[in-house]
């Protein structure tokens, strides 16, 4: 399986930004997969833009409504991104989670609209520091797992349409990175939880570890066997850190 290099841009890049990070580019051939989701008012731009890369590269969204479509004002559905040509959404990030109140049972719904749509997932999921520090995180996990999954079954998805991303709270933007030998041992039970719990064995369900990576940390944390790729928000912001990690994530 190709690893994946997904950036995260949140709220951030100008179109002046995103200029920059197109000329500073340097994937030639890329072995890897390389998505990135901008604001959403971006995703044509960014779509636009990489008609004339060298380089197959995904494009996305951060967030979606649970709805289909209707009365929500301010809220983009997953139907009308797939309309767009964005080709997968992040749902559940820690931001989400903790800023906007997203509790499971919201992220739920997300999933299974997204799902519907014919969208590509990035299921994040990950632990606070308090319940690391209480020997918390395997509960966490399987927990986050077994309510933001509800309903999903092996039909409810093609192979490789649903990834989980791995992103302990603590880690992300802080600088703080897990170390490989933390990273794998947390993917190595969202494997057993996704196989066991979820009867979804049978799937391939690639996961992505995120959390401070940059191209100094990358290749210890994609060397480790049940690490599928990453998912970057800070480094991935520029073209020459974007570029290190997807050469990384080709080797
Ligand atoms: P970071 O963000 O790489 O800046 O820590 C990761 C994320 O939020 O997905």
């Amino acid at each position: 399986m190709k690893k994946y290099i997904v950036g995260n841009w949140k709220m951030n890049q100008t179109l002046a930004n995103i200029d920059d990070f197109f000329s500073s580019l340097k994937i030639k051939d890329s072995k890897c997969e390389a998505w990135i989701a901008p604001q959403t008012l971006h995703v044509a731009e960014l779509l636009k833009r990489s008609e004339g890369a060298p380089f197959n590269l995904e494009v996305g969204v951060q967030n979606i409504c649970e709805h289909e479509s209707g009365a929500f004002t301010g809220e983009t559905s997953a139907v009308t991104a797939k309309d767009l040509g964005a080709g997968f959404t992040l749902v559940g990030h820690s931001e989400r989670r903790s800023l906007y109140n997203e509790d499971d049972d919201l992220l739920n719904k997300k999933l299974h609209s997204a799902l519907k749509s014919g969208l590509t997932v990035i299921f994040c999921i990950g632990e606070q520091l308090i319940e690391r520090q209480n020997g918390m995180t395997n509960a966490v996990l399987k927990n986050q797992l077994i309510e933001g999954l509800e309903g999903i079954n092996a039909n409810s998805f093609n192979d490789g349409q649903l990834l989980i991303a791995y992103e302990p709270v603590w880690a992300i933007g802080t600088g703080e990175v897990a170390t490989p030998e933390q990273a794998q041992e947390a993917h190595a039970h969202i494997r057993a939880v996704l196989a066991v719990e979820l009867r979804l064995e049978n799937k391939t369900i690639p996961l992505l570890y995120g959390g401070s990576v940059k191209p100094s940390n990358a290749a210890g944390l994609l060397s480790q066997k049940d690490i599928d790729g990453a998912l970057v928000g800070g480094a991935s912001l520029k073209g020459e850190d974007f570029s290190k990690l997807c050469e990384i994530a080709s080797l």
